[in-house]
């Protein structure tokens, strides 16, 4: 199929549902069998679900992609662009995980998750919260990202109001519409220092809202709410019985101060979901574990989705889970520390830039600083740095359209890296600022 003729491929455009598109491969010198054969694999229209149309997705991996292709071209990259941490999972971790294999933990679990893990994030989500949890409120899930689309997919209904941060992961916005809820913003502002303002949630709440969802602290500004804002919307909440998916991923890299959740607050467990997981906090991107905390019942029913979709969560990737969250913690404390030092790092870089103005972030591994003074649209911006200079970033419409003026750069990647980004950057500004 790769060698089909390009050039001469000309589509009809106006062929109906579910038949054949017609391909002209003019001026070839194909023969009629194999001619007709090779436009039929090739433009045989794809009749999609309407809801495909809703689904959106998350650039990171889209910039990761051009990114490669032009390494593949010859072009040197320095990835800020992907929100992984670049560090080795902890050798503990790993080694539990090969004893696993060894041990035969290679077949399927209950889809809830090991009743060992369960009991190991109840203990850990307990003791992090200083709130009782039982393990029939847990769910494992293969990373964290299924816990936002099966929450939603059972709490949402057609038109239901879910409200969710933008900027914000954009996966959140993506599920909420995929599901026909009806995704309403609310702004997380610079001027606000990236906390989420309370008073602007309840102004946009109504009698159809379902759903709140809060990430603290925040992917892609590095905000983090806090207690105070937390206990005004809590007390809000009281008696209307509204759900909060509460995103944690990023709980164990805050750099000052302590984590705050939601859920803490007097009345608030029972409507609230922890989003968390191993992803982050300890360099498991790649191992595809999760979890989801919430009462009892909606656990079941996400169970469910789980039976429906993956089944389990890999079973050895959950026994090396309890060795995470039971083991020595000394490798994420020292992950930390390095972040910080990244993190004094990058701002100091970005703020001697002309035309940029980035504000220190409190939590996870993402700056974002204003760009609005360089008078590029960011994505401009970002596409230019990833062309011309070789660094690859998001542009902060990737967020959401509040995003506009922003990028984001990820600052898991080494301090030589970052300063030889930011040296390519200082660069490419010199030459092409105004
Ligand atoms: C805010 C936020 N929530 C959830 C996730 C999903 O994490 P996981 O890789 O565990 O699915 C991410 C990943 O980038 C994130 O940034």
């Amino acid at each position: 199929m790769g060698t089909l003729p390009m050039r001469t491929a000309k589509l009809a455009t106006s062929c109906g549902a579910g038949r054949w598109r017609e391909a002209r491969l003019g001026g070839s010198k194909l023969e009629g069998d194999k001619r007709s054969r090779m436009a039929t694999i090739a433009h045989r229209q794809l009749r999609l679900a309407g809801r495909m149309s809703h689904l959106g997705t998350e650039s990171a991996f889209e910039v990761l992609v051009r990114a490669r292709d032009l390494e593949a071209r010859g072009k040197e990259i320095i990835h800020l662009e992907i929100g992984e941490p670049d560090f080795a999972t902890p050798a503990n971790i790993v080694e539990a995980a090969a004893r696993a294999l060894r041990d035969g933990w290679t077949h399927y679990g209950p889809p809830a998750g090991l009743p060992q893990l369960r009991e190991a994030v109840a203990e850990y989500t307990a003791g992090q919260l200083g709130i009782p949890v039982d393990p029939s409120e847990v769910v494992v899930t293969p990373g964290g990202k299924p816990v936002m689309f099966f929450t939603i997919l059972a709490l949402v209904n057609p038109d239901d109001e879910v409200l969710y941060p933008n900027p914000g992961f954009p996966i959140y916005e993506s599920m909420i519409d995929f599901v026909g809820g009806r995704p309403v913003p609310y702004g997380l502002r610079e001027e606000h220092d990236f906390d989420a303002d309370v008073e602007e949630i309840l102004a946009r709440m109504t009698d159809r809202t379902r759903l709140i969802i809060l990430n603290s602290p925040h992917n892609p500004t590095g905000g983090v709410m806090s207690r105070a804002e937390l206990a005004r919307l809590a007390q809000a909440l009281a008696g209307r019985e509204i759900f909060v998916l509460s995103d944690e991923i990023y709980s164990r890299l805050i750099y000052e101060g302590e984590h705050a959740s939601v859920a803490q607050f007097p009345g608030m467990k029972e409507w609230t979901i922890i989003l968390n997981g191993f992803s982050k906090t300890y360099a498991m991107t790649g191992w595809r574990m999760g979890y989801g905390v919430m009462r009892a019942d909606l656990a079941r029913q996400v169970a469910l989705l789980m039976t429906n979709s993956n089944s389990c969560t890999a079973s050895f990737s959950q026994v090396a889970g309890v060795e995470a969250l039971r083991g020595d913690q000394s490798s994420v404390d020292r992950m930390r520390e390095e972040f910080r030092r990244r993190r004094g790092v990058i701002v100091e870089g970005l703020n001697g830039l002309p035309g940029f103005n980035c504000r220190q972030p409190h939590g996870a591994f993402y700056v974002f600083p204003n760009i609005k003074a360089t008078h590029r649209t960011s994505k401009a911006l970002a596409d230019a740095l990833l062309n011309e200079a070789g660094v690859a970033c998001l542009a902060g419409t990737a967020f959401g359209k509040w995003g506009e003026g922003f990028l984001r750069f990820s600052f898991a990647n080494s301090v030589e890296n970052i300063q030889r980004a930011l040296d390519r950057i200082r660069s490419w500004v010199k030459k092409n600022g105004e």
